[in-house]
């Protein structure tokens, strides 16, 4: 058996013509494949061709009963490791985006549990149009992975972005979403949310923080394999498939959580974004007007919360912890020290002055800070392309951790 099995879907596209090629790539890197295509992209490339260079029959049609006699449509959705849709046309994210199952492609990947790998191409006005990005953001928040695509010289004539990835670099791409099983085993606490703070029986003190972030690495640690609890401050969002969420309010809610979970795991991620100050006493009635001497105000004492990460750290033994950090100015300094101050193995630094970033989005633009000091800046990216790096960082500490205990 190959070391993956790699299901290649291809749209109607001039880029289909690349298909052997990405076949031929995925199976020199040991992967077992199997090949679907559109109606439209048999226009465009042979079924003999990818037959041929996948070894494996190749099917195209939903209602044939000789193909689906041969290899069922749910047999094949079952049977991918990942789906890599490739050239994903316009035509075709739109009926993704939708959850169409109006052929064999969109049907298989709507039967399909494996991650899916999306390598767009298009004349640079479909991609550009509204359209078309709307579709991308609806599958993107749905986890859908993508390569490309990139810009230079179309089939059409036109210059910019649409150019199919390369076959190698789809490929490569492929590989790191099957490597990306490496969490198998290991146990994963996530703190997310923002934590809220009593101040009487109906106000409290919280922040603006989403939960998205912890949610999408949430998803994407069990995705890997990983089993998940995580401790989650008040938010609107769903719990991912396979975690296991302990719901909390307080920041000594959370503190408890974290401390009856944490011996349990081999990864800690303090997500959450915990208030650092509570009210000293919460009142248990509504505080009213009525109680207040005419235009007198209301004095809050404030006292300090549990630094859990800085805690979690200190105790960590040979587990991985990270830590992430808010940051309005001068951002990288910032991080360092806090790092520094908390002693995690990683620090994800956001700069939450960017309107396009951080809290309440669906994007993130962070800077992955070492205790060494090194820091390294990605793009913004969706949430999950994000929990996708972060989680790529933590499984090489891991690593490392593993064999500075066994040395
Ligand atoms: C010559 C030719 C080239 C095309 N190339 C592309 C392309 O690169 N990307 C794309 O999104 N659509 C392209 N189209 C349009 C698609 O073939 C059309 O939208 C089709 O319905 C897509 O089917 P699918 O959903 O099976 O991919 C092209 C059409 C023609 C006639």
């Amino acid at each position: 058996m190959g070391r993956g099995r790699i299901l290649v879907a291809g749209g109607g596209g001039i880029a289909a013509y690349k298909l052997p090629e990405l076949v031929r790539a995925l199976r020199g890197a040991g992967h077992e494949v199997r090949c679907m295509l559109t109606p439209a992209a048999a226009n465009f490339v042979s079924a003999l061709s990818l037959g041929a260079v996948s070894g494996a029959p190749v099917r195209q049609s939903l209602l044939d009963p000789g193909e689906e006699g041969e290899i069922g449509h749910i047999e094949l959705a079952d049977w991918a490791d990942l789906i890599v849709v490739a050239p994903a046309t316009a035509d075709l994210m739109a009926r993704m985006a939708q959850g169409l199952a109006d052929d064999l492609v969109t049907t298989v990947l709507l039967a399909s549990r494996a991650p899916v790998l999306i390598a767009p191409a298009m004349n640079v006005h479909m991609w550009e149009h509204a359209a078309t990005q709307a579709n991308l953001a609806v599958l993107e928040a749905r986890g859908i992975a993508r390569v490309g695509p990139e810009a230079g010289e179309l089939a059409c004539g036109w210059e910019g972005l649409g150019r199919m990835a390369d076959p190698e670099t789809i490929a490569d791409e492929a590989e790191r979403l099957l490597g990306a099983k490496s969490l198998a085993g290991e146990r994963v606490l996530i703190t997310a949310g923002g934590t809220r703070e009593p101040i009487d029986a109906v106000r409290a003190i919280t922040n603006r923080s989403s939960g998205k972030m912890g949610y999408a690495l949430a998803a994407e640690a069990a995705a890997r394999g990983a089993e998940v609890v995580l401790v989650s401050a008040p938010t609107a969002l769903r719990c991912p498939a396979g975690v296991r969420r302990v719901s909390v309010q307080t920041a000594l809610e959370m503190h408890a959580a974290v401390r009856d979970e944490i011996a349990e795991v081999g990864v800690a991620i303090c997500c959450a974004a915990v208030a650092d100050f509570r009210p000293a006493q919460a009142s248990e009635r509504k505080i009213k007007k009525e109680d207040l001497a005419p235009g007198e105000g209301l004095l809050l004492e404030l006292v300090p919360n549990p630094d859990i990460l800085a805690e979690i750290s200190r105790d960590r033994g040979a587990r991985v912890v990270v830590g992430f950090a808010a940051e309005s100015h001068d951002v990288v300094a910032a991080a360092r020290r806090k790092l520094a101050r908390k002693g995690c193995d990683l620090l994800v630094a956001n700069d939450i002055s960017r309107e396009d970033a951080g809290f309440e989005t669906d994007e993130n633009a962070v800077l992955l800070v070492s205790p060494t000091g090194d820091v390294e800046e990605l793009p913004l990216l969706p949430k999950r392309e994000v929990a996708r790096r972060v989680l790529d960082r933590v499984a090489k500490l891991r690593d490392t951790h593993g064999e500075t205990e066994s040395s």
